[in-house]
């Protein structure tokens, strides 16, 4: 292509290109330096050139004006700057998010720019404040790179075989945790879909962290068929704890109930279990969910901490959501009495009397470390200490 300052004509070579096998790339390239108005002269050998380049011009909103003597001339119209007026920028793509997400980009990139029209995308959250944290970025790094192989990461094959009644404990355990683990796969999976994809670290957090509760439901239902029996129970009053997670209809709301509330009491309940596992296969499950429970629960404080800055009254909401629950699982039983006497058994070691009291024991200090747990996270939010205390107390019995 040649281009020339007053009365020299621009230009362009095709040789044999075909304009509809790439030749419209050499064109367009040719127009981009020309204002609208100028002409552009196309050569070329290909014996459709002409037909076609009369069809694209129409198409691209150039004029044509060739002439008798074979020379085809393209005059640039001014489609292509009518189709980007009014086009943003969808915020910047490697720095922080907006503080209000626009509808109108729908799902194009953070840092895109945005052609206007195409449809709004809908999202029930668009505000960074209600979904965001700062530590999002580096939460979901840390997930990918963390994530691990059940088939690999476990040593299956150091499956021991224990006394029938402490195999029938950790069957129980391993049933009730993968009822729960069930909630936290779901929970995340639909609030993701709810985000205005500019937040997209929290979404690809959120995806990352749904995966890592579809490895905990496989490990821990790997577990419970180790030795081939039958599962435990499922009681109606631990399902009807979850129940409440899956119907909690705010993000903030949901994300502090399930993850600074109920796993970060089940990241102890985790490290009880890892730490009184009767086989090497239950210490690995549960100190490989443990790891990942950290993070989600790292998530939800910074996420709620964040949220109750932007807005102090966010507190009060947070409080009212916990008595709601409290008081909608008023006349269930909370927790599964099996899992309660399986957790003794397993801390127990034995049916001797005396280690059935240091099990019993062990469960009762495990509940003051839960409370402790929940009473500095809460403070960590910005729960004045009393406050913390009552609402730790509220707590499901049920643990998640
Ligand atoms: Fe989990
Ligand atoms: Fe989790």
């Amino acid at each position: 292509m040649t281009t020339g300052a007053g009365s020299v004509p621009a230009t362009t070579d095709l040789e044999d290109l075909g304009l509809d096998t790439g030749g419209h790339l050499l064109v367009e390239r040719a127009l981009a330096g020309l204002p609208p108005g100028d002409r552009l002269t196309v050569t070329g050998r290909h014996p459709a050139l002409r037909i076609h380049l009369a069809a694209w011009c129409r198409a691209q909103g150039h004029g044509f004006d060739p002439d008798d003597a074979g020379s085809l001339v393209i005059v640039k119209g001014r489609a292509g700057e009518q189709r980007w007026h009014g086009a943003v920028r969808a915020g910047e793509a490697a720095g922080p998010p907006l503080r209000q997400a626009d509808q109108r980009w729908g799902l194009a990139a953070r840092g895109a720019l945005v052609e206007a029209g195409g449809p709004p995308i809908g999202a029930e959250w668009a505000d960074r404040d209600h979904v965001w944290a700062d530590v999002a970025p580096r939460l979901y790094a840390a997930a990918a790179a963390a994530a691990w192989d059940p088939a690999a990461a476990v040593d299956w094959s150091a499956a021991t075989r224990l006394p029938a009644e402490v195999e029938r404990a950790v069957v129980q355990l391993m049933t009730y945790l993968v009822e729960n683990e069930q909630a936290a796969l779901i929970i995340p999976a639909r609030l993701l879909g709810r985000i205005h994809p500019h937040f997209r670290e929290v979404m690809q957090l959120l995806a990352a962290q749904a995966a890592d509760e579809a490895r905990h439901v496989e490990v821990f239902t790997r577990r419970a068929q180790l030795s081939g029996g039958p599962l435990g129970t499922s009681s109606a009053g631990g399902r009807a704890s979850l129940q409440t997670l899956l119907d909690e209809p705010d993000f903030t709301t949901a994300s502090f109930l399930l993850s600074v509330l109920g796993e970060g009491t089940f990241v102890d309940l985790l490290r009880f279990l890892h730490d009184h596992a009767p086989d090497p296969v239950t210490a690995d499950v549960t100190r490989l969910a443990l790891r990942d429970e950290a993070r989600h629960v790292a998530f939800g404080v910074a996420h709620t901490a964040h949220a109750a800055r932007a807005d102090p009254a966010f507190l009060g909401r947070l409080r009212q959501a916990v008595e709601r629950r409290h008081a909608a699982l008023l006349d269930t039983a909370g927790l599964n009495g099996e899992v309660f006497d399986a957790l003794i058994l397993l801390a127990a070691g034995s049916w001797a009397p005396g280690a059935i009291s240091r099990g019993w024991q062990a469960v009762q200090r495990l509940q003051q470390v839960m409370d402790e747990g929940r009473r500095r996270r809460l403070a960590s939010i910005g729960f004045p200490d009393g406050e913390a205390a009552e609402l730790s107390a509220l707590h499901t019995r049920n643990f998640m």
